[in-house]
C-alpha cells in the first residue's frame, strides 16, 4: 500500500480489512499532537475508500495508548487549551467515522488510550489489558470522553472508582463488566480475533453495516422512544438498497448473497 505515516502502520491483512496500528512503541503509543494527526487523517482516507469496509485499531503487545501525551500538556495553560478546543479535533474525526472500528487492546490503555478504545464500536481484550484513567494522578479529569463512556460501560460505582483512584482494571474484569465484549489468552490471539471479526462484518453489505453502527451509536444520545423510532426510520430506508433485496432474495433462493453495497 502507499500510505506512510510516521507514527502509525496501515495494512490490509484480510478481505475489506484495514489493521491501524499506533506505533510510538519507545513512547508506549503516547498520543502525541503528529500521531493524532496521523491517525485522523488515516480515519478519513479509510473511511471513504471502498475497498475499506471494517477497521481494527490497535497498539503493541507492551501498551495500546498510555495516554495523551503528558510531555505535550505539561506546559498547556487554559487560554491555549480553551483557544483550539484542545482534543476535541481528534475525538471528532473518529466519531464521525461510520465504517465500524474493532479495537484490540493490548497492555495499558490509559487516560486517552482507554478514551480512544472506547471510542471504538468492539472492544476486544488480550490477557495483559490494562484499562484506567490516572488523569487524578496528574492533577487532572479524563478530557476526551472517559467520564462519559466509561460510566455507561460499567456503571456508575465502578467508573467512580476507576476514575478517583486512577486504579487500573485488568483484562478479567474489563470482560466481566462488559467494557471488553471478549478476552483473549494471548495478545496475538486478541490482534487474530478482532480481524476474524472485522472480516465478518465486511462481508455484509456496507449499507447495513453503517446504519447498523449509526442506530447503535444514536442510542447513547437520546431517551428509548426516540431511539426506537430513529432506529424504524432507518429501518424503512434500508428497503430502499438493493442489498437489503440481495440479502433476502438470496436466503429465499438458499443462495449466498453478492452484496453491491448500494
Ligand atoms: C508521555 C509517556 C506517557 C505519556 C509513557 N510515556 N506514558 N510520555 N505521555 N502518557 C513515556 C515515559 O515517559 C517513558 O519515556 C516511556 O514512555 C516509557 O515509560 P515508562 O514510564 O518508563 O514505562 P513503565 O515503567 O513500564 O510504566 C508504564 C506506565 C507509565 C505505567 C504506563 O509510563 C505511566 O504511568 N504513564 C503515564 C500514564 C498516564 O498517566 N496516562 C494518562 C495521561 S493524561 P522516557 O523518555 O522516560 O523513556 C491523559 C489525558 C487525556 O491521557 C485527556 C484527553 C485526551
Amino acid at each position: 500500500s502507499s500510505e506512510t505515516y510516521e507514527h502509525i502502520l496501515i495494512s490490509h491483512p484480510r478481505p475489506g480489512v484495514s489493521l491501524i496500528t499506533l506505533n510510538r512503541p519507545k513512547q508506549l503509543n503516547a498520543l502525541s499532537s503528529p500521531l493524532f494527526s496521523d491517525l485522523n487523517s488515516a480515519l478519513s482516507t479509510l473511511d471513504s475508500s471502498p475497498s475499506t469496509r471494517c477497521i481494527v485499531l490497535t497498539g503493541s503487545h507492551k501498551s495500546f495508548a498510555a495516554g495523551a501525551d503528558i510531555k505535550e500538556m505539561s506546559t498547556l495553560t487554559f487560554a491555549e487549551a480553551y483557544g483550539r478546543d484542545f482534543i476535541k479535533s481528534w475525538s471528532q474525526q473518529i466519531s464521525n467515522t461510520t465504517k465500524p472500528i474493532i479495537a484490540a487492546v493490548n497492555g495499558y490503555a490509559l487516560g486517552g488510550g482507554c478514551e480512544l478504545a472506547m471510542m471504538c464500536d468492539i472492544i476486544y481484550a488480550g490477557p495483559n489489558a490494562q484499562f484506567g484513567q490516572p488523569e487524578i494522578k496528574l492533577g487532572t479529569i479524563p478530557g476526551a470522553g472517559g467520564s462519559q463512556r466509561l460510566l455507561r460501560a460499567v456503571g456508575k460505582s465502578r467508573a467512580m472508582e476507576i476514575i478517583l483512584t486512577g486504579k487500573m482494571v485488568g483484562a478479567k474484569e474489563a470482560g466481566e463488566w462488559g467494557l471488553a465484549a471478549r478476552v483473549f489468552d494471548t495478545p496475538e490471539a486478541c490482534v487474530e480475533g478482532a480481524l476474524d471479526t472485522a472480516e465478518t462484518v465486511a462481508g455484509y453489505g456496507g449499507l447495513a453495516v453503517k446504519a447498523a453502527k449509526e442506530v447503535v451509536n444514536h442510542a447513547e444520545e437520546v431517551g428509548l422512544s426516540e431511539g426506537v423510532k430513529f432506529e424504524r426510520r432507518v429501518f424503512h430506508g434500508l428497503f430502499g438498497t438493493k442489498d437489503q433485496k440481495v440479502g433476502m432474495e438470496a436466503f429465499v433462493k438458499k443462495e449466498k448473497p453478492e452484496w453491491t453495497h448500494e
